[in-house]
């Protein structure tokens, strides 16, 4: 049987044969099927995009039916247990695990990129106290492009190579320095002698003492969630590095608009959500009437469901377990109790199982970070944070794709004809 699909135009009658490859066929081969000379092509309509492969990409791998998540076909729980943040960020920026040598250089490289220019701090001071970190982080790394004009040089393998170090290096600091401005804390130097996310505790928590030691396993929790949400194939944020990158940019600005479409409810804003949540529920016997509002269309479980997993999510797993795991070391919480509770009733309720809707990545996060002493603001800066390198393999990626232009969809126009400018004294 060939690889194709023939398709019958019933306004002509013609038939026209178009491959298939890789369980595609090219929106641009529907071209060629017109219901008369003059009229356009046949479009492929899909907003949101929910049947439609954007790009070829070899850094990601989501089975959502099944639960599957692969960076570079490592499975995501052996990472988890068995990797660090940088070595996993380095597995997605360059395909494949470092080898002893490379994972120090890469450690080298993003560690002396974690300080940001002394002016960094002057604009953040500009943010009014009780700014959203994640505005500011917003803002922040979108401004890093003034400071290095050559990261436009998008095309020169070395200008990319160290803007990634930076932008991976230095979101941690930009973060760090918007909580610290909303606690009207002086900012905190890195630490070059921590871990990747000891430094990140250390610019968040240190306050008069020498050197700041975070408790192991805290670090190590953080370092995982790290992992965790480094990447996640084609979503809304990767979408938006994508589609702003595609137009040549520097790296920082495209991060820029990375970080704004992750900013929303619906998507990193969702850990944020997910724990404000829980609080209005605020104990277990209102957890029946919250349900019963969700269904009725009112609002939704925040940290439930997903375009792509229909299934738990593999690293709502990882992070459940995990949950406990830190919560023996920092006191028990209410409100995970209420989570745990109101996620045993949605997986038995008709409405979730009927739609597939599971905990997803951050229905247990919030209250890890909340463990940890992070403020509620702060949860979609940390989704931010590691998910930077993440962002940067796929703008990577789409940059060096030959076969990627200007990301410039279509639409189907339903507005007006032409017509008339009619004065403003003579309209109805
Ligand atoms: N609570 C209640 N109902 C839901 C939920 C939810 N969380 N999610 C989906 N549904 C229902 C929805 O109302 C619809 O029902 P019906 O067919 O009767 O109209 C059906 O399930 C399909 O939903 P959808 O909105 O078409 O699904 P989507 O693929 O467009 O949305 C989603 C995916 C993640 C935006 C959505 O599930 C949602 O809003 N979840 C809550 C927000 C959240 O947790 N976001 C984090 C996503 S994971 C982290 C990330 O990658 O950003």
């Amino acid at each position: 049987m060939p690889d194709s699909l023939t398709i019958t135009d019933n306004r002509t009658g013609k038939s026209y044969d178009v491959p298939i490859e890789h369980g595609a066929i090219r929106a641009t081969a529907l071209e060629q099927i017109r219901a008369g000379e003059d009229e356009h092509g046949l479009l492929v309509y899909d907003p949101a995009f929910l049947n439609t492969a954007s790009c070829i990409s070899r850094i990601t791998y989501i089975d959502g039916d099944k639960g599957v998540l692969l960076y570079r076909g490592y499975p995501i729980e052996q990472l988890a247990e068995k990797s660090s943040y940088l070595e996993t960020a380095y597995l997605l920026v360059h395909g494949e695990l470092p080898s002893a040598s490379q994972e120090a250089q890469w450690q080298h490289e993003v560690t002396i990129h974690t300080l940001v220019h002394e002016n960094v701090k002057k604009f953040i001071d500009g943010f009014h106290h009780d700014a959203h970190p994640m505005g500011i982080v917003l803002s922040t790394v979108g401004a890093l492009s003034t400071f290095y004009p050559d990261a436009t040089k998008i095309y020169d393998e070395e200008q990319r190579r160290i803007s990634i170090y930076r932008l991976i290096a230095k979101m941690p600091t930009l973060a760090a320095f918007a909580f610290r401005h909303s606690r009207g804390y002086p900012y905190i130097y890195p630490d070059n002698d921590l871990s990747f996310a000891g430094n990140f505790l250390s610019m968040l928590f240190k306050m008069v003492e020498q050197q700041y030691t975070p408790a192991p396993e805290v670090e190590h929790a953080l370092d995982v969630l790290f992992i965790l949400h480094a990447d996640h194939e084609q979503n809304c944020s990767t979408h938006a590095m994508r589609t702003v990158g595609s137009s040549h940019p520097d790296p920082y600005s495209a991060t820029a608009a990375a970080v704004a479409a992750l900013y929303g409810p619906l998507h990193g804003g969702a850990n944020e959500a997910v724990v404000r949540m829980i609080e209005r529920i605020g104990s277990r016997d209102r957890i029946p009437d919250f349900i019963a509002n969700v269904k009725a269309g009112n609002e939704r479980l925040m940290g439930f469901g997903h375009r792509i997993y229909k299934n738990y999510d593999p690293r709502a797993k990882v992070i459940k377990k995990m949950a406990d795991q830190v919560l023996s070391v920092t006191g028990s919480s209410t409100f995970l109790d209420i989570a745990r509770e109101l996620e045993k009733i949605a997986l038995e309720d008709e409405y979730f199982v009927s739609r597939k809707l599971y905990p997803n990545v951050d229905f247990y996060s919030g209250f890890i970070y909340r463990a940890m002493g992070i403020p509620i603001e702060m949860f979609p800066v940390l989704f931010a944070i590691p998910r930077t390198a993440g962002w940067l393999s796929q703008w990577e990626e789409s940059l060096l794709d030959k076969e990627q232009k200007i990301t410039r969809p279509r639409q189907i126009y339903l507005g007006a004809g032409a017509r008339d400018y009619v004065p403003i004294d003579q309209r109805g």
